[in-house]
């Protein structure tokens, strides 16, 4: 069956996000909501990377305020400001944010302690508009690279028709 979650971190980083990416594709084949997606590839991107927290923080107030969901794993802060923290630099700036190392970070914000390193992808729809914010995070340091951050963008390429 295709719905089960995938293991996929003893493949090389870039053929596991191959086979991530046809698994979500496919699982998200005929979905038109963006929830609906945002659970998706919460969940299989979490479970196939064992990563500390993987979710999104959605636009609720444009250039001003995120909130959380959907997301896996442990509690995330409820709500972020634009500029405030990795998600918040994302949604300012509009470009990713790869932190190794998040305690070098000024102003990361800590929901979970054991969080150390992270990348966070801003998420456009068809118009161009900023919905949200894809947050990836890692108990190690270095988890994430220029890989990490071409293949994770591609993904939420789903929420602009891409
Ligand atoms: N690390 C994020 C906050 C969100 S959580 O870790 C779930 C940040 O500094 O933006």
């Amino acid at each position: 069956m295709a719905e089960v979650t995938l293991e996929l971190k003893s493949l090389p980083k870039a053929e596991a996000y191959r086979q991530l990416a046809q698994h979500v594709r496919g699982v998200l084949d005929g979905v038109d909501d963006e929830i609906t997606a945002m659970a998706t590839m919460s969940c299989l991107v979490h479970h196939a990377f064992g990563h500390l927290w993987t979710g999104f923080y959605r636009v609720v107030t444009p250039g001003r305020l995120l909130r959380v969901g959907p997301y896996q794993g442990t509690l995330g802060c409820l709500e972020i400001a634009f500029g405030r923290g990795v998600c918040g630099a994302a949604a300012a700036t509009g470009l990713t944010q790869v932190v190794e190392d998040v305690h070098a970070f000024p102003g990361h914000i800590a929901c979970d302690g054991r969080s150390a390193s992270e990348i966070v992808v801003p998420v456009f729809d068809r118009r161009g508009a900023l919905i949200a914010v894809f947050d990836v995070d890692s108990e190690r340091q270095g988890t994430f690279d220029g890989v990490d951050r071409d293949h994770l963008e591609a993904l939420v390429g789903w929420f602009r028709g891409a």
